[in-house]
């Protein structure tokens, strides 16, 4: 019996890097999965990966900022497997955003709209979807940049610290309203993904770093365990919260992050 049989999953962002890793971990450990992203054709590869190594999964297009495709992405999840038990609200955005001082309202909007109005959406959806059910469990991704603050990432940092703290509101609106849904947000130091790459080119054609090699090497020295980390990392935290393993634990914050934010 894998940890999570029976349990029907929404992973949000899960055509690539973290939310890939975690939703081939839901499967792999018995839980049917809906593989949602922006990008249609990630979620359906994703999805057929899954499926050919004998998992449960399909593919979905959503974008996590329009409401009516969080009704859609329920629905489907309970037309192929049955109730939802698990949502993850991972998809994100982390632009290389100009200083405070010259960043445009139409940034600012844009990053908080995925990063925060998406996990509320995704909430609320979760919610009402798993409210009458057994056990249900929302997995938020955070950032150590939810606990700790940097630089060229304000729109970002904003975003998740919010999701840490909103996380906290809805584990306790559902524990005082009797529903046994836990809700925990999850915070990853840097992890090696198609987003990181995306930043250190972005961050060298600023001449923020020198080139993208010498920017990984700095990223990496940010963590006292001497690496980055990977989504099989991220993936293995986010099992443990969707699992019955976790049953005590809500409203709390789960720090994966190689040690970023010990010093
Ligand atoms: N990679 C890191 O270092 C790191 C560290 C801490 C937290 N995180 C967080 O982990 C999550 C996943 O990051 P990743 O590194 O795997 O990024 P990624 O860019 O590799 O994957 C993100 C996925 O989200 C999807 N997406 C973007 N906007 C969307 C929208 N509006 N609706 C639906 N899907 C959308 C993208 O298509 C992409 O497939 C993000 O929330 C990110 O902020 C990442």
């Amino acid at each position: 019996m894998g940890r999570l049989q029976g349990k029907v999953a929404l992973v949000t962002g899960a055509g690539s890097g973290i939310g890939e890793g975690i939703a081939a971990a839901y499967a792999s450990e018995g839980a049917c999965v809906v593989v949602a992203d922006l990008d249609a054709a990630a979620a359906a590869r994703v999805a057929a990966t899954i499926v050919a190594q004998g998992g449960k999964a399909v593919g979905l297009a959503q974008d996590v900022t329009r409401e009516q495709d969080w009704d859609a992405a329920v629905a489907r999840a309970q037309a192929e497997f049955g109730d939802l038990s698990v949502l993850v609200n991972n998809a994100g955005i982390a632009p290389c955003a100009d200083p405070i001082e010259t960043l445009s309202l139409a940034d600012w909007r844009r990053t908080l709209a995925v990063n925060l109005d998406g996990v509320f959406l995704g909430t609320r959806a979760g919610i009402r979807a798993m409210r009458a059910g057994a056990a249900g469990s929302i997995i938020n991704i955070s950032s150590v940049y939810g606990l700790v603050g940097t630089t060229r990432a304000p729109d970002y940092v904003a975003a998740k610290g919010a999701v840490r703290l909103f996380s906290k509101a809805a584990a306790l609106e559902c524990a005082e309203a009797g529903y046994r849904i836990r809700v925990n947000s999850l915070h990853p130091g840097f992890i090696d993904t198609p987003m990181l790459e995306r930043g250190l080119e972005q961050m060298s054609g600023k001449g923020i770093v020198p080139d993208p090699v010498t920017g990984r090497a700095a990223i990496t020295s940010l963590h006292p365990i001497g690496r980055l980390g990977t989504p099989t990392d991220i993936a293995a935290a986010a099992v443990y919260l969707a699992s019955d393993e976790s049953a005590f634990m809500t409203g709390a914050e789960l720090v994966v992050d190689g040690g970023y934010t010990a010093r």
